[in-house]
C-alpha cells in the first residue's frame, strides 16, 4: 500500500497499515512548560577588536538559529531518510508518512480549515510567487507600499492580474479607508488583499481582523505575509477568516530550506503547476497530462522533506511554549525600547505611531551616522549582530527616513529579538548605542569594498570549512 499523494490536504493522509505515526507530546519540548525552547549555538563566542564576547544575535528577523528540538527532529529523520512518495521500502514509507504528518502539524499551527491546503515551498518569497501564479485571470491585487519586496512585487508579472498599490499610510484608520475605497472602486472578478502580519522594518502589527473585515465586505480574499508574525504570535486561519498565510522556516527556528503557503485550495487546484514534472502529475500518457490536485500539484520534484520536518518540529515547539515565548520577547522588547528612547540623537521608526503594538523588531537611526557604520561598530567592538539598510522594503524606508542628514544614506539599523537573546544582549546594545551617540566609535573606520573596517583590526576571521 502506498501513501495517498495526489490529494494531500490538511486532512490526515492515508498511512499504511501498521505504520502508525504516534504523537509524543513531550518529544517536542526541549524545556519544561513555561520555559523557553533552547536554540543551537547559544553561548557562541565571537572575536571583537579587543577580545572575545558571547555573540548577541539581534537579527532574528533576517534568519533565526535552529531550535534544539528542530535539530533533534532532523537528526532523527536523517536516520531513516529516504524518498517521499517514490518508494515502497520501509524507510521510504516512514519518510513519506513524516512528510505528510509535517503538513498536518503545520496546518494545526496556522489553524487551517478542513479543506485548506498546506503547500511546502522554499520560503515566503516562493510562497507569494506561487500564489501570484495561481490567481485566476481577472484578479485585482491590493497591496500597501509598506511591504517587503517579496510581498510587494510578485503580483506585477502575474498574467491577467491587475495590481493596485496603496501608499504608505499615516495611520491605521487611513490604511483601512484607503483599502476600502480601492476595493469599492474595483470591478475585478476576483480580489486579493496582501498584507504583512508584522512589518519586517518596524515590527508593527497590522490589524488583521480589521483588514479581513474590510476585505470581506468587498468580497476580497486576504493573504497574510506571516514571515515576521509566525515566530512571535499565533495565527488562526479558521477563526480569523484570513484566506492564505505564507511564512519561512528560516525565520521560525527551522533553517533547513522550507517555507509554507497555506490556505484555500480552489485557486491552487485550478492553476498551472508551479513546477512541471514528476510528483505534480496524476497521470501522463501520450495523449496528455492530468495534473494532480492538492499540494502535490505545486510540489513538483522530490520535496525537501527534511526542511518540512524541521518546520513542523518548530511549529510544535513554538505552540508548546507559546506563552513563555511571548512573555520573554515582550520583556526584552520593552527593555530595548525604553533603553533606546532616552538616548539623545537616537530615533526609532514607526508607521502607525510609537505606541502601536509590535513584535520584537525595531528600526533606529543615530543622528548623522551611516547605519552601515553603526552595524559594523556594533559587530567589531561589541560582538552584536544586527542588520542595516532598507531591509528589502525600500519604499517604506525611503518614506520613513525622508530627510537624512547631509549625504548620509536613508537607511536604518534593525534590532530583532528572539529565543537566542538574553537581557544582557539588549543591555549591551543599548549601552553601545549610547556610547556611540555620545562619543563616537572607539576606533577610526574606513569604508572599503567589504564595508567599514576599523583601523588596526587584526582579528583573524578565517575559519575552517564545516565540511
Ligand atoms: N526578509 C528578511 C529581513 O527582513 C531577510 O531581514
Amino acid at each position: 500500500m502506498s501513501i495517498a499523494r495526489s490529494e494531500y490536504t490538511y486532512c490526515a493522509p492515508t498511512i499504511p497499515t501498521k505504520l502508525r505515526v504516534v504523537r509524543d507530546g513531550d518529544a517536542v519540548r526541549t524545556a519544561a512548560p513555561g520555559e523557553l525552547p533552547a536554540v543551537v549555538g547559544a553561548g557562541l563566542r565571537v572575536p571583537t577588536l579587543t577580545g572575545e564576547v558571547e555573540y548577541a544575535n539581534l537579527d532574528h528577523a533576517a534568519s533565526t538559529p535552529s531550535l534544539v528540538s528542530v535539530k533533534a527532529a532532523v537528526d532523527t529523520a536523517l536516520q531513516t531518510y529516504s524518498s517521499v512518495h517514490r518508494g515502497n521500502g520501509y524507510a521510504s514509507r516512514v519518510t513519506s508518512a513524516w512528510y505528510e504528518q509535517a503538513r498536518v502539524e503545520v496546518g494545526r499551527f496556522v489553524g487551517a480549515r478542513e479543506d485548506d491546503l498546506v503547500v511546502f515551498t522554499r520560503n515566503t518569497t516562493d510562497s507569494t510567487n506561487l500564489l501570484a501564479r495561481s490567481l485566476p485571470r481577472g484578479t485585482e491585487v491590493f497591496v500597501f507600499e509598506t511591504e517587503h519586496h517579496s510581498t510587494l512585487l510578485p503580483w506585477q508579472q502575474a498574467r491577467g492580474v491587475q495590481v493596485t498599490t496603496l501608499p504608505v499610510p499615516s495611520s491605521i484608520e487611513h490604511a483601512l479607508e484607503d483599502l476600502a475605497s480601492a476595493l469599492a472602486a474595483s470591478v475585478a472578478s476576483h480580489r486579493l488583499v496582501v498584507v504583512a502580519g508584522a512589518s519586517n522594518v518596524t515590527g508593527e502589527l497590522w490589524p488583521l481582523a480589521d483588514v479581513v473585515a474590510v476585505a470581506q465586505r468587498h468580497r476580497a480574499r486576504v493573504l497574510v505575509d506571516a514571515a515576521q508574525l509566525a515566530p512571535h504570535r499565533a495565527i488562526d486561519l479558521a477563526a480569523s477568516g484570513i484566506d492564505y498565510v505564507a511564512f519561512s522556516g528560516h525565520k521560525l527556528y527551522a533553517p533547513f530550506g522550507a517555507g509554507v503557503l497555506a490556505g484555500r485550495r480552489d485557486w491552487l487546484d485550478s492553476s498551472a503547476p508551479y513546477l512541471r514534472g514528476g510528483g505534480a502529475t496524476a497521470r501522463v500518457s501520450t495523449d496528455g497530462v492530468a495534473w494532480a490536485t492538492g499540494a502535490a500539484r505545486h510540489e513538483g520534484g522530490s520535496p525537501n522533506v527534511i526542511g518540512a520536518i524541521a518546520v513542523a518540529a518548530a511549529c510544535a515547539s513554538i505552540s508548546a511554549h507559546r506563552e513563555a515565548i511571548e512573555a520573554h520577547e515582550a520583556s526584552l522588547a520593552e527593555r530595548l525600547r525604553s533603553g533606546l528612547d532616552v538616548i539623545p540623537g537616537v530615533d526609532t521608526w514607526s508607521i502607525f505611531g510609537d505606541d502601536h503594538d509590535r513584535v520584537a523588531v525595531l528600526a533606529f537611526t543615530i543622528e548623522r551616522f551611516d547605519s552601515s557604520l553603526v552595524s559594523a561598530i556594533l559587530s567589531a567592538e561589541h560582538g552584536i549582530g544586527v542588520r542595516d539598510g532598507k531591509f528589502c522594503a525600500h519604499i517604506l524606508v525611503d518614506e520613513l527616513l525622508e530627510d537624512p542628514w547631509g549625504d548620509t544614506p536613508a537607511t536604518a539599523v534593525r534590532v530583532s529579538l528572539g529565543l537566542a537573546n538574553t537581557a544582557e544582549h539588549v543591555d549591551r546594545l543599548v549601552a553601545a548605542v549610547a556610547e556611540l551617540a555620545a562619543n563616537g566609535p572607539a576606533r577610526r573606520y574606513t569604508r572599503t569594498d567589504e564595508g567599514w573596517v576599523a583601523d588596526g583590526d587584526e582579528r583573524d576571521l578565517s575559519l575552517p570549512l564545516p565540511w
